[in-house]
Protein backbone atom coordinates (compact mmCIF):
# COMPACT_ATOMS: atom_id res chain seq x y z
CA UNK A 1 0.00 0.00 0.00
CA UNK A 2 3.12 2.38 0.59
CA UNK A 3 4.55 1.89 -2.84
CA UNK A 4 1.23 3.37 -3.77
CA UNK A 5 1.90 6.36 -2.02
CA UNK A 6 5.50 6.70 -2.97
CA UNK A 7 4.72 6.52 -6.30
CA UNK A 8 2.26 9.42 -5.52
CA UNK A 9 5.52 11.32 -4.67
CA UNK A 10 6.61 11.06 -7.73
CA UNK A 11 8.60 14.02 -9.77
CA UNK A 12 5.96 13.67 -12.32
CA UNK A 13 2.83 13.55 -10.34
CA UNK A 14 4.28 16.32 -8.10
CA UNK A 15 4.58 18.47 -11.35
CA UNK A 16 1.23 17.86 -12.96
CA UNK A 17 0.12 18.55 -9.51
CA UNK A 18 1.59 21.76 -9.12
CA UNK A 19 0.70 23.09 -12.64
CA UNK A 20 -2.91 22.78 -11.64
CA UNK A 21 -2.20 24.51 -7.97
CA UNK A 22 -4.95 25.56 -6.48
CA UNK A 23 -5.19 28.25 -3.90
CA UNK A 24 -4.80 25.97 -1.07
CA UNK A 25 -3.18 23.09 -2.50
CA UNK A 26 -0.07 25.27 -3.36
CA UNK A 27 0.79 25.81 -0.04
CA UNK A 28 2.09 22.58 -0.21
CA UNK A 29 5.92 21.68 -0.37
CA UNK A 30 6.40 21.83 -4.53
CA UNK A 31 8.56 19.61 -5.89
CA UNK A 32 11.83 18.22 -4.19
CA UNK A 33 15.06 19.32 -5.75
CA UNK A 34 16.97 16.36 -7.29
CA UNK A 35 20.16 16.93 -4.65
CA UNK A 36 17.59 16.33 -1.79
CA UNK A 37 17.87 12.75 -1.01
CA UNK A 38 14.61 12.44 0.65
CA UNK A 39 11.50 14.03 -0.84
CA UNK A 40 9.55 16.12 1.86
CA UNK A 41 5.97 14.71 2.83
CA UNK A 42 3.44 16.01 1.15
CA UNK A 43 1.04 18.42 2.58
CA UNK A 44 -2.56 18.19 2.16
CA UNK A 45 -5.03 20.96 3.18
CA UNK A 46 -6.39 20.71 6.78
CA UNK A 47 -10.01 20.27 6.94
CA UNK A 48 -9.74 23.70 8.02
CA UNK A 49 -8.33 24.80 4.88
CA UNK A 50 -10.85 22.94 2.85
CA UNK A 51 -13.67 24.90 4.60
CA UNK A 52 -12.33 28.37 4.20
CA UNK A 53 -11.82 27.15 0.26
CA UNK A 54 -15.60 25.96 0.22
CA UNK A 55 -16.79 28.60 2.01
CA UNK A 56 -15.47 31.27 -0.64
CA UNK A 57 -18.13 29.02 -3.24
CA UNK A 58 -20.83 27.48 -1.56
CA UNK A 59 -23.13 29.23 0.71
CA UNK A 60 -24.66 27.36 3.79
CA UNK A 61 -24.58 23.42 4.50
CA UNK A 62 -22.32 24.08 7.27
CA UNK A 63 -22.80 20.78 8.63
CA UNK A 64 -22.51 18.63 5.21
CA UNK A 65 -19.13 21.45 4.64
CA UNK A 66 -17.78 19.86 8.13
CA UNK A 67 -18.39 16.31 7.47
CA UNK A 68 -17.02 16.97 3.59
CA UNK A 69 -14.01 18.21 4.80
CA UNK A 70 -13.24 15.62 7.45
CA UNK A 71 -14.01 13.05 4.81
CA UNK A 72 -11.96 13.98 2.19
CA UNK A 73 -8.82 15.00 4.18
CA UNK A 74 -9.16 11.79 5.50
CA UNK A 75 -9.28 10.03 2.15
CA UNK A 76 -6.32 11.78 1.39
CA UNK A 77 -4.27 11.12 4.53
CA UNK A 78 -5.22 7.66 3.98
CA UNK A 79 -3.36 7.60 0.48
CA UNK A 80 -0.63 9.71 1.43
CA UNK A 81 0.49 8.52 4.89
CA UNK A 82 3.91 7.52 5.61
CA UNK A 83 5.18 5.21 8.34
CA UNK A 84 8.57 6.72 8.21
CA UNK A 85 7.58 10.16 8.94
CA UNK A 86 7.24 8.42 12.87
CA UNK A 87 9.53 7.44 14.65
CA UNK A 88 8.90 3.74 15.85
CA UNK A 89 8.42 4.56 19.42
CA UNK A 90 5.80 6.99 18.52
CA UNK A 91 4.49 3.88 15.88
CA UNK A 92 3.31 0.18 17.48
CA UNK A 93 3.61 -2.38 15.11
CA UNK A 94 0.28 -2.90 16.01
CA UNK A 95 -0.90 0.80 14.33
CA UNK A 96 1.38 -0.73 11.19
CA UNK A 97 -0.33 -3.15 10.24
CA UNK A 98 -3.47 -1.16 10.63
CA UNK A 99 -5.27 -0.78 7.35
CA UNK A 100 -7.21 2.47 6.34
CA UNK A 101 -10.30 1.59 4.66
CA UNK A 102 -11.83 3.79 2.09
CA UNK A 103 -15.03 5.95 2.90
CA UNK A 104 -17.16 7.19 -0.08
CA UNK A 105 -19.70 9.49 0.76
CA UNK A 106 -23.37 9.71 -0.42
CA UNK A 107 -24.91 13.16 -0.36
CA UNK A 108 -28.61 13.46 -0.16
CA UNK A 109 -30.44 16.97 -0.45
CA UNK A 110 -33.04 19.11 -2.67
CA UNK A 111 -32.36 19.83 -5.82
CA UNK A 112 -30.32 23.16 -6.46
CA UNK A 113 -29.12 22.50 -2.53
CA UNK A 114 -25.34 22.65 -3.38
CA UNK A 115 -24.29 18.86 -4.01
CA UNK A 116 -22.64 19.04 -6.96
CA UNK A 117 -21.22 22.23 -6.29
CA UNK A 118 -20.00 21.09 -3.39
CA UNK A 119 -18.22 17.81 -4.76
CA UNK A 120 -16.44 20.15 -7.23
CA UNK A 121 -15.37 22.68 -5.30
CA UNK A 122 -14.21 20.09 -3.10
CA UNK A 123 -11.71 18.31 -6.06
CA UNK A 124 -10.65 21.87 -6.67
CA UNK A 125 -9.39 22.52 -3.48
CA UNK A 126 -8.31 19.07 -3.15
CA UNK A 127 -6.31 19.79 -5.93
CA UNK A 128 -7.62 16.06 -7.87
CA UNK A 129 -8.89 15.56 -11.13
CA UNK A 130 -12.25 15.34 -10.87
CA UNK A 131 -15.44 13.73 -13.08
CA UNK A 132 -19.13 14.03 -13.00
CA UNK A 133 -21.01 10.85 -14.14
CA UNK A 134 -24.76 10.95 -14.67
CA UNK A 135 -26.38 7.67 -12.89
CA UNK A 136 -29.20 7.67 -15.09
CA UNK A 137 -27.18 7.32 -18.16
CA UNK A 138 -24.79 4.18 -16.67
CA UNK A 139 -25.97 1.25 -18.53
CA UNK A 140 -24.75 -2.26 -17.15
CA UNK A 141 -22.13 -4.35 -19.51
CA UNK A 142 -23.30 -5.35 -22.70
CA UNK A 143 -26.29 -2.31 -23.19
CA UNK A 144 -25.90 0.31 -25.12
CA UNK A 145 -25.06 3.39 -22.97
CA UNK A 146 -22.04 5.08 -21.02
CA UNK A 147 -20.64 1.89 -18.86
CA UNK A 148 -18.68 2.50 -15.76
CA UNK A 149 -15.17 1.50 -17.70
CA UNK A 150 -16.18 5.11 -19.66
CA UNK A 151 -16.41 7.07 -16.57
CA UNK A 152 -13.21 5.87 -15.76
CA UNK A 153 -11.43 7.10 -18.90
CA UNK A 154 -12.80 10.21 -18.45
CA UNK A 155 -11.31 10.64 -15.15
CA UNK A 156 -8.36 9.96 -17.36
CA UNK A 157 -8.54 12.54 -19.64
CA UNK A 158 -9.47 14.98 -16.90
CA UNK A 159 -6.52 13.97 -15.59
CA UNK A 160 -4.37 14.58 -18.61
CA UNK A 161 -3.81 10.71 -19.22
CA UNK A 162 -1.64 10.62 -16.37
CA UNK A 163 -2.46 7.56 -14.66
CA UNK A 164 -0.97 8.14 -11.16
CA UNK A 165 -2.97 11.63 -10.81
CA UNK A 166 -6.34 9.81 -12.33
CA UNK A 167 -5.68 7.15 -9.54
CA UNK A 168 -6.33 9.42 -6.36
CA UNK A 169 -9.38 11.68 -8.29
CA UNK A 170 -12.76 12.02 -7.47
CA UNK A 171 -15.77 10.73 -9.57
CA UNK A 172 -19.32 12.18 -8.59
CA UNK A 173 -22.30 10.31 -9.20
CA UNK A 174 -25.23 12.35 -9.93
CA UNK A 175 -28.93 11.21 -9.35
CA UNK A 176 -28.09 7.98 -8.02
CA UNK A 177 -31.61 7.92 -6.33
CA UNK A 178 -32.81 7.14 -10.18
CA UNK A 179 -31.13 3.65 -9.50
CA UNK A 180 -33.72 2.84 -7.19
CA UNK A 181 -37.84 2.46 -7.25
CA UNK A 182 -40.03 2.65 -4.35
CA UNK A 183 -40.76 -0.31 -2.83
CA UNK A 184 -43.49 -1.09 -0.33
CA UNK A 185 -46.53 0.47 -2.46
CA UNK A 186 -49.07 -2.05 -4.66
CA UNK A 187 -46.21 -4.46 -5.69
CA UNK A 188 -42.39 -4.50 -5.32
CA UNK A 189 -41.22 -2.76 -8.37
CA UNK A 190 -37.81 -2.72 -7.64
CA UNK A 191 -36.15 -1.21 -10.71
CA UNK A 192 -33.88 -4.29 -12.13
CA UNK A 193 -32.00 -2.25 -14.50
CA UNK A 194 -31.06 0.41 -11.88
CA UNK A 195 -30.00 -3.07 -9.70
CA UNK A 196 -27.62 -3.89 -12.55
CA UNK A 197 -26.25 -0.50 -12.57
CA UNK A 198 -25.32 -0.45 -8.97
CA UNK A 199 -24.30 -4.10 -9.54
CA UNK A 200 -21.51 -2.72 -11.34
CA UNK A 201 -20.60 0.66 -9.88
CA UNK A 202 -20.08 -1.71 -6.45
CA UNK A 203 -16.84 -3.26 -8.26
CA UNK A 204 -15.28 0.33 -9.01
CA UNK A 205 -16.15 1.55 -5.67
CA UNK A 206 -14.51 -1.24 -4.19
CA UNK A 207 -11.31 -0.86 -5.90
CA UNK A 208 -10.94 -2.78 -9.38
CA UNK A 209 -8.51 -2.38 -11.72
CA UNK A 210 -10.12 -0.96 -15.62
CA UNK A 211 -8.51 -1.16 -19.05
CA UNK A 212 -9.02 1.46 -20.50
CA UNK A 213 -7.91 3.42 -24.02
CA UNK A 214 -4.59 5.15 -23.97
CA UNK A 215 -4.24 8.87 -25.29
CA UNK A 216 -4.92 9.12 -28.71
CA UNK A 217 -1.83 10.37 -31.01
CA UNK A 218 -2.53 13.40 -33.09
CA UNK A 219 -3.08 11.13 -36.19
CA UNK A 220 -6.40 9.69 -34.17
CA UNK A 221 -4.93 6.45 -33.60
CA UNK A 222 -5.46 4.90 -30.48
CA UNK A 223 -2.15 3.01 -29.07
CA UNK A 224 -3.33 0.19 -26.53
CA UNK A 225 -4.96 0.23 -23.15
CA UNK A 226 -3.70 1.53 -20.16
CA UNK A 227 -4.91 0.21 -16.65
CA UNK A 228 -6.36 2.45 -14.15
CA UNK A 229 -6.97 0.77 -10.48
CA UNK A 230 -9.91 2.52 -8.70
CA UNK A 231 -8.73 1.61 -5.11
CA UNK A 232 -7.84 5.02 -4.15
CA UNK A 233 -10.62 7.39 -6.34
CA UNK A 234 -12.76 8.71 -4.07
CA UNK A 235 -16.50 8.13 -4.71
CA UNK A 236 -19.24 10.79 -3.96
CA UNK A 237 -23.06 9.82 -4.88
CA UNK A 238 -25.34 12.52 -5.21
CA UNK A 239 -29.35 12.32 -5.07
CA UNK A 240 -32.29 14.23 -4.10
CA UNK A 241 -34.04 11.32 -3.21
CA UNK A 242 -37.51 13.27 -2.95
CA UNK A 243 -39.82 10.82 -1.25
CA UNK A 244 -37.27 9.47 1.51
CA UNK A 245 -38.66 11.57 3.87
CA UNK A 246 -42.47 9.60 3.86
CA UNK A 247 -40.43 6.54 4.48
CA UNK A 248 -38.10 8.42 7.26
CA UNK A 249 -41.54 9.74 8.46
CA UNK A 250 -42.99 6.45 8.41
CA UNK A 251 -40.45 5.06 10.26
CA UNK A 252 -40.22 7.37 13.12
CA UNK A 253 -44.08 7.27 13.55
CA UNK A 254 -44.00 3.69 13.56
CA UNK A 255 -40.76 3.53 15.80
CA UNK A 256 -39.48 6.77 17.22
CA UNK A 257 -37.26 5.63 19.67
CA UNK A 258 -35.89 2.49 17.49
CA UNK A 259 -33.31 0.57 17.37
CA UNK A 260 -30.79 0.68 14.49
CA UNK A 261 -27.96 3.11 14.64
CA UNK A 262 -28.48 6.35 13.14
CA UNK A 263 -25.94 7.37 9.96
CA UNK A 264 -26.75 11.04 10.24
CA UNK A 265 -23.72 12.87 12.01
CA UNK A 266 -24.25 14.70 15.51
CA UNK A 267 -27.90 14.43 15.30
CA UNK A 268 -29.01 17.33 17.48
CA UNK A 269 -32.40 18.60 19.12
CA UNK A 270 -32.74 20.60 16.10
CA UNK A 271 -33.65 17.56 13.51
CA UNK A 272 -35.39 15.99 16.34
CA UNK A 273 -38.09 19.03 16.55
CA UNK A 274 -37.86 19.50 13.17
CA UNK A 275 -38.84 16.01 12.20
CA UNK A 276 -41.99 17.59 10.32
CA UNK A 277 -39.43 19.47 7.88
CA UNK A 278 -38.13 17.54 5.05
CA UNK A 279 -34.75 19.03 6.00
CA UNK A 280 -34.43 17.59 9.53
CA UNK A 281 -35.67 14.21 7.94
CA UNK A 282 -32.83 13.90 5.86
CA UNK A 283 -30.80 14.17 8.65
CA UNK A 284 -32.79 11.37 10.63
CA UNK A 285 -32.13 8.78 7.37
CA UNK A 286 -30.94 5.15 8.57
CA UNK A 287 -29.55 2.41 6.23
CA UNK A 288 -32.73 0.75 6.32
CA UNK A 289 -34.88 3.73 5.02
CA UNK A 290 -32.29 3.68 1.93
CA UNK A 291 -33.31 0.06 1.35
CA UNK A 292 -36.52 0.47 1.48
CA UNK A 293 -36.31 3.49 -0.95
CA UNK A 294 -34.72 0.54 -3.45
CA UNK A 295 -31.03 0.78 -3.18
CA UNK A 296 -29.04 -2.25 -2.17
CA UNK A 297 -28.09 -2.94 1.09
CA UNK A 298 -24.64 -3.63 -0.95
CA UNK A 299 -24.88 -0.60 -2.65
CA UNK A 300 -25.01 1.52 0.55
CA UNK A 301 -22.38 -0.56 2.35
CA UNK A 302 -19.71 1.22 -0.09
CA UNK A 303 -20.85 4.76 0.77
CA UNK A 304 -20.40 4.50 4.33
CA UNK A 305 -20.63 8.43 4.82
CA UNK A 306 -23.84 9.83 4.48
CA UNK A 307 -24.25 13.43 4.16
CA UNK A 308 -27.85 15.56 4.52
CA UNK A 309 -28.20 18.72 2.55
CA UNK A 310 -31.03 21.42 3.44
CA UNK A 311 -32.98 23.34 1.37
CA UNK A 312 -31.56 27.15 0.94
CA UNK A 313 -33.68 29.94 2.75
CA UNK A 314 -34.41 32.63 1.17
CA UNK A 315 -31.50 34.81 2.98
CA UNK A 316 -29.18 32.35 1.38
CA UNK A 317 -30.67 32.47 -1.82
CA UNK A 318 -29.64 36.44 -1.50
CA UNK A 319 -26.74 35.35 -0.54
CA UNK A 320 -26.30 32.83 -3.75
CA UNK A 321 -27.04 35.51 -6.26
CA UNK A 322 -24.35 38.17 -4.58
CA UNK A 323 -21.45 36.76 -2.57
CA UNK A 324 -19.87 33.25 -3.73
CA UNK A 325 -16.96 33.99 -5.96
CA UNK A 326 -18.76 33.19 -8.96
CA UNK A 327 -22.27 34.00 -8.01
CA UNK A 328 -25.07 34.41 -10.34
CA UNK A 329 -25.48 38.38 -9.67
CA UNK A 330 -21.72 39.13 -10.40
CA UNK A 331 -21.84 36.83 -13.37
CA UNK A 332 -24.45 38.82 -14.82
CA UNK A 333 -22.34 42.33 -14.24
CA UNK A 334 -19.32 40.88 -15.88
CA UNK A 335 -21.50 40.07 -18.99
CA UNK A 336 -23.12 43.00 -19.16
CA UNK A 337 -19.51 45.29 -18.33
CA UNK A 338 -17.99 43.17 -21.66
CA UNK A 339 -20.65 45.58 -23.13
CA UNK A 340 -19.46 48.61 -21.13
CA UNK A 341 -22.46 48.46 -19.20
CA UNK A 342 -22.72 48.96 -15.85
CA UNK A 343 -25.47 46.19 -14.42
CA UNK A 344 -26.57 47.29 -10.47
CA UNK A 345 -28.62 45.27 -8.59
CA UNK A 346 -30.67 46.85 -5.77
CA UNK A 347 -31.20 44.85 -2.21
CA UNK A 348 -34.77 44.67 -3.27
CA UNK A 349 -34.72 43.45 -6.48
CA UNK A 350 -32.42 40.16 -4.74
CA UNK A 351 -34.98 39.55 -2.23
CA UNK A 352 -37.47 39.51 -4.90
CA UNK A 353 -35.40 37.32 -7.20
CA UNK A 354 -34.83 34.95 -4.13
CA UNK A 355 -38.05 34.64 -2.82
CA UNK A 356 -39.49 33.77 -6.34
CA UNK A 357 -36.95 30.96 -6.71
CA UNK A 358 -37.66 29.69 -2.95
CA UNK A 359 -41.45 29.51 -4.63
CA UNK A 360 -40.38 27.33 -7.32
CA UNK A 361 -38.78 25.22 -4.83
CA UNK A 362 -35.97 24.18 -7.74
CA UNK A 363 -33.38 25.36 -4.69
CA UNK A 364 -30.58 27.94 -6.41
CA UNK A 365 -31.09 26.20 -9.86
CA UNK A 366 -34.27 28.62 -10.45
CA UNK A 367 -32.33 31.70 -9.59
CA UNK A 368 -30.34 31.48 -13.34
CA UNK A 369 -33.71 31.51 -15.23
CA UNK A 370 -35.42 34.15 -13.50
CA UNK A 371 -32.56 36.78 -13.74
CA UNK A 372 -32.16 35.30 -17.61
CA UNK A 373 -36.36 36.34 -18.17
CA UNK A 374 -35.58 39.75 -16.27
CA UNK A 375 -32.43 40.28 -18.21
CA UNK A 376 -32.77 38.91 -21.74
CA UNK A 377 -34.56 41.97 -22.83
CA UNK A 378 -31.76 43.83 -21.79
CA UNK A 379 -29.36 42.28 -22.71
CA UNK A 380 -31.04 42.38 -26.37
CA UNK A 381 -30.76 46.15 -26.28
CA UNK A 382 -27.34 46.12 -25.06
CA UNK A 383 -25.84 44.79 -28.32
CA UNK A 384 -27.37 47.64 -30.17
CA UNK A 385 -25.72 50.12 -28.08
CA UNK A 386 -22.46 48.69 -28.08
CA UNK A 387 -20.46 51.15 -28.18
CA UNK A 388 -22.43 53.95 -26.19
CA UNK A 389 -21.72 53.58 -22.27
CA UNK A 390 -25.12 53.32 -20.53
CA UNK A 391 -26.07 52.52 -17.34
CA UNK A 392 -29.11 49.47 -16.60
CA UNK A 393 -30.87 48.70 -13.13
CA UNK A 394 -32.43 45.77 -11.83
CA UNK A 395 -35.45 46.97 -9.26
CA UNK A 396 -36.21 49.84 -7.72
CA UNK A 397 -33.25 51.89 -6.15
CA UNK A 398 -34.49 51.86 -2.46
N1 LIG B 1 -25.21 26.21 -1.47
C1 LIG B 1 -24.98 26.89 -2.60
N2 LIG B 1 -24.14 27.93 -2.63
C2 LIG B 1 -23.89 28.62 -3.76
N3 LIG B 1 -24.46 28.32 -4.95
C3 LIG B 1 -25.30 27.28 -4.99
C4 LIG B 1 -25.59 26.50 -3.83
N4 LIG B 1 -26.45 25.53 -4.18
C5 LIG B 1 -26.67 25.67 -5.48
N5 LIG B 1 -25.99 26.72 -5.99
C6 LIG B 1 -26.06 27.22 -7.37
O1 LIG B 1 -27.04 26.47 -8.08
C7 LIG B 1 -26.48 25.74 -9.16
C8 LIG B 1 -26.99 24.31 -9.08
O2 LIG B 1 -26.43 23.70 -7.92
P1 LIG B 1 -26.02 22.16 -7.88
O3 LIG B 1 -25.81 21.66 -9.27
O4 LIG B 1 -24.89 22.00 -6.95
O5 LIG B 1 -27.36 21.56 -7.28
P2 LIG B 1 -27.66 20.05 -6.89
O6 LIG B 1 -27.91 20.01 -5.43
O7 LIG B 1 -26.58 19.17 -7.42
O8 LIG B 1 -29.04 19.81 -7.64
P3 LIG B 1 -29.58 18.53 -8.44
O9 LIG B 1 -30.14 17.59 -7.40
O10 LIG B 1 -30.68 19.11 -9.29
O11 LIG B 1 -28.46 17.95 -9.23
C9 LIG B 1 -24.96 25.84 -8.97
O12 LIG B 1 -24.31 26.02 -10.17
C10 LIG B 1 -24.78 27.06 -8.11
O13 LIG B 1 -24.66 28.21 -8.93
MG1 LIG C 1 -26.41 17.81 -9.02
Amino acid sequence: MYAAARRLLSTRACAAAAARASPVASRAPSCYSAAQSKPPPPRFPTPKEIRRGLDQYVVGQDKAKKVLCVAVHNHYKRIYSEPSTKSSSQTSAADDDTELEKSNILLLGPTGSGKTLLAKTLARFANVPFVIADATAITQAGYSGEDVESIVYKLLVAADFDVEAAERGIIYIDEVDKLAQKLGCQEDRRDVSGEGVQQALLKMFEGTVFSVPRKRSQNGMSHGCVEVDTTNILFICGGAFSDLGKIVSERLHRCPFGFGTPIRHELGDYALTNALGQSGLLEEIENDDLIAYGLTPEFIGRLPIIVGLTHLTEDQLVQVLREPKNAIGKQYKKLFKMNDVKLHITENALRLIAKKAAVRETGARGLRSIMEGILTEAMFEVVCTLFSACHGTVGNQD
